[in-house]
C-alpha cells in the first residue's frame, strides 16, 4: 500500500500511519555548470547540473560556514523553510541523425505543481523503530557514481520507462539501472536513493559518501544501521521526470539503442548520481520527522512546516553564475556543455 500510494501520487491516509513521509516538488532554480560539492569554486565545473532549492546556491558553499537559511531569500521548494540544494546531471537528446544535442525538459510528478525541477522525498523506514536524526548544518552527501560504466547500482539509482505499465516500489524489477532502451511515451523517471545511516560525526567526507551508509546493499533502507554508521537519518530520494515522450521515432530505439545521454557524457545511465546539501532552517526538518507518525505531517501537507504556494516556489529563480547556453531554451548544441565525449557501457 505504501508504494502503491507513491506510484499513484495519492495522498496518504490522514490517519496515524507508520508510513508517512515528506513528498514535495521543487521547481528549477537554475541549470548550469556549477558544483559546490565536488568542484567547489570551479567556474565552470565539468558538466551541467539541474539545481533546485534555496537561492543561496553558489559555486563555493563551505560546510558549516556558508549558511543557506540565512543567505537565501527564497526557495523553489514547497516547504518555505527548506533552503537545501538538490541537484543531478541534466539529460540531453543526441540526435541520431546529425549528432547535435537538445536538453530534455523536466515535468511535474503526479499530483504536484512545479516548473521543471524534481520531486524530493524524506522517508522513514518504520515509525515503530524510533527516532530519526535530521541532518546538521553543513551536512552534504552524494549518491551514485558518474564513473560507473556497468550495472552495479540498480537498488539506489534507476530509471523507469513511463507509459508501459508503471511499477510498484522505486527501483523495483520494472526499473533498470540504465536508461531504458525503448521509447517511453510518458517520460523517463530517474530515481536517486541516498543512504539512510550516518557516522554521527562528519558533515562530509573526501568522497562525499563514506560518512553515510546504506542499511543494506543499497536502495530503500531498513531500520538496521551498521555499527560504523549507527545514526538513522531520513532517507532522501529524488525523482526526476524527463519529458522523453516528445522524441518519438522508431528508428532511434532499435537494436538496444536509445538517444539520450547525461550531461557528463554517459550514454547508458549507469553513472547517474545526485548531490544533497542540507539547508533546512533551524530545527524544522527534525520537527517534521518527529511529526510523521502523528498522521498530520505527510507529503506536501506537513502541518508543522511552513508551506508556500506553487506560484511562489516557481518564482524563485537564480541567474546562472556560469553564463553560457546549456540548452534551457530548447535550442540545439553542437556539443555537450563542457565538451564531454559520449561513452556507452564498457
Ligand atoms: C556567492 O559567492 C560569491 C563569490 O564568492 C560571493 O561574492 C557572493 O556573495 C555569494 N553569494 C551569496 C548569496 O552569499
Ligand atoms: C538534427 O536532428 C534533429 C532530429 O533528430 C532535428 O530536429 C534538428 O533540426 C536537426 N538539426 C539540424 C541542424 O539539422
Amino acid at each position: 500500500m505504501f508504494w502503491n500510494t507513491l506510484a499513484t501520487g495519492a495522498l496518504l491516509a490522514q490517519s496515524a500511519s507508520a508510513q508517512n513521509m515528506l513528498r514535495f516538488g521543487c521547481s528549477q532554480l537554475t541549470v548550469e555548470r556549477a558544483d559546490p560539492l565536488v568542484a567547489p569554486g570551479a567556474n565552470p565545473s565539468p558538466h551541467t547540473h539541474q539545481i533546485i532549492g534555496g537561492n543561496s546556491f553558489n559555486l563555493t558553499m563551505e560546510p558549516a560556514k556558508y549558511d543557506p537559511p540565512s543567505k537565501s531569500t527564497c526557495t523553489s521548494c514547497t516547504y518555505s523553510e527548506d533552503f537545501s540544494n538538490y541537484w543531478t546531471a541534466s539529460l540531453y537528446f543526441k540526435s541520431p541523425e546529425n549528432g547535435t544535442f537538445q536538453r530534455v525538459p523536466q515535468f511535474a510528478n503526479v499530483g504536484l505543481q512545479q516548473d521543471g525541477g524534481m520531486t524530493v522525498y524524506y522517508m522513514p523506514y518504520s515509525a515503530q523503530n524510533g527516532k530519526m536524526t535530521a541532518f546538521k548544518p553543513g551536512f552534504r552527501m552524494i549518491a551514485g557514481d558518474p564513473m560507473l560504466k556497468k550495472n552495479t547500482n540498480k537498488a539506489s539509482i534507476c530509471h523507469r520507462c513511463l507509459g508501459n505499465g508503471e511499477g510498484f516500489a522505486p527501483c523495483d524489477s520494472k526499473d533498470t539501472a540504465e536508461l531504458p532502451a525503448k521509447y517511453c511515451p510518458k517520460g523517463i523517471r530517474a530515481t536517486v536513493i541516498f543512504p539512510s545511516c550516518w557516522d554521527g560525526k562528519n558533515l562530509d567526507s573526501p568522497d562525499h559518501k563514506s560518512h553515510v551508509a546504506y542499511s543494506n546493499s543499497g536502495g530503500l533502507g531498513t531500520p538496521n544501521c551498521p555499527s560504523t554508521h549507527p545514526v538513522r537519518i531520513p532517507q532522501v530520494m529524488y525523482e526526476v521526470m524527463w519529458d522523453t515522450g516528445r522524441y518519438k521515432n522508431d528508428a532511434w530505439y532499435k537494436n538496444g539503442k536509445q538517444p539520450f545521454v547525461y550531461s557528463f557524457g554517459d550514454g547508458t545511465g549507469y553513472g547517474q548520481h545526485g548531490d544533497y546539501l542540507f539547508g533546512w532552517k533551524d530545527d524544522s526538518l527534525q520537527k517534521a520527522m518527529d511529526a510523521l507518525p502523528s498522521g498530520k505531517c505527510a507529503n506536501a501537507n506537513c502541518n508543522v512546516l511552513k508551506i508556500q504556494s506553487a506560484a511562489e516556489a516557481m518564482k524563485c529563480k537564480k541567474a546562472q553564475q556560469v553564463p553560457e547556453d546549456v540548452g534551457v531554451g530548447g535550442g540545439w548544441l553542437t556539443e555537450l556543455p563542457g565538451g564531454a565525449a559520449v561513452t556507452y557501457a564498457s
